[in-house]
């Protein structure tokens, strides 16, 4: 929405919202949530607990999702008087950590359920894979009349980084989807020497001390070839701390070999 009303004039853009003009003669009032654009790519969101979209957080521990100026936010009641606002696209692989998607709040701890990472209520990882904190947005909120407000930054945030290095970017693996050889040697592979900590089904075998191997069950498409064969060739060294993966040099695995374990891999989840 950001780039669609870029130039259109603020009267046109709160009509696009079926609201024109509320903001500027009710400002909070319910019903009449409001994305204002400014012109430096900022915004801000006026809310309320009556409004069906936002009423979760009319419980303390409840969740509400909204985009704010292109961003993607998630709202939590961690208390009585407390909302907070956090991007809500995992650092990791940018998994949306939405309640009805891969985000669970569990009353101290936003869960990717992706490849579960943590991250507190200020948007900090407590647990890789994800190694970025996720942006946290002010929010003001009173508990009294159930209003609040949430301001997202007048600077566009830097983007999010892509871990992935130039060397491995913009590889992309010579295999279909589904190329029947290269999935039926993948799965060679994979049976022989990922199973065992990946699981035959990608559903990461239970028992490794943190961090886990990761279930590729759960979604394979956040990923790039490029990051899946760096990560193939890297191991431990370029995984989160105390990472046990190990790493496949072209002598333990070709090329061909690797993209086809690759192919493999993608075809366990969505
Ligand atoms: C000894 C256990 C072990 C084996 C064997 C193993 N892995 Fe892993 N792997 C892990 C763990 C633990 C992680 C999560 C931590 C990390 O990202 O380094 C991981 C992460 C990964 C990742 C990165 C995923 C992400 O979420 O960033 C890829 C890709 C991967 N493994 C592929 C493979 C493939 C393909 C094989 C077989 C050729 C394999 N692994 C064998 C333990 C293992
Ligand atoms: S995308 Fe969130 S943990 Fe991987």
């Amino acid at each position: 929405m950001t780039q669609e009303s870029a130039g259109m004039n603020r009267r046109a853009f709160l009509q696009l919202l079926g609201c024109g003009g509320c903001a500027l003669a009710l400002p909070g009032v319910a019903g009449c949530t409001i994305a204002e654009l400014y012109e430096s790519g900022g915004g801000e969101l006026a809310f309320s607990v009556a409004e069906p979209r936002f009423s979760a957080l009319g419980a303390v521990d409840g969740v509400a999702t909204a985009d704010v100026a292109g961003r993607p936010l998630i709202l939590i009641r961690t208390g009585e008087d407390t909302i907070v606002a956090l991007n809500r696209l995992c650092t990791h692989v940018q998994c949306d950590m939405g309640p009805t998607q891969s985000g669970r709040w569990d009353g101290e701890k936003l869960i990717c359920t992706c490849h579960d990472s943590h991250f507190d209520a200020a948007g900090k990882v407590l647990k890789g894979p994800a190694t970025r904190d996720l942006a946290a947005y002010p929010v003001t909120f009173d508990p009294g009349t159930g209003e609040g407000r949430v301001v997202v930054g007048s600077t566009p945030e830097p983007e999010p980084e892509d871990p992935t290095p130039e060397e491995f970017r913009d590889l992309v693996n010579p295999y279909a989807d589904d190329d029947a050889d290269a999935l039926a040697r993948g799965q060679e592979i994979w049976s022989a020497q990922c199973a065992t900590c990946h699981g035959a089904q990608g559903e990461s075998v239970a028992g490794f001390p943190e961090p886990v191997p990761t279930a590729f069950q759960s979604g394979t498409s956040g990923y790039s070839d490029g990051y899946l064969l760096w990560r193939l060739r890297t191991g431990a060294a370029t995984g989160p701390e105390n990472s046990i993966m190990p790493a496949y040099s072209a002598q333990d695995l070709s090329d061909d070999d690797a993209w086809k374990v690759i192919t493999y891999l993608r075809s366990l989840g969505p």
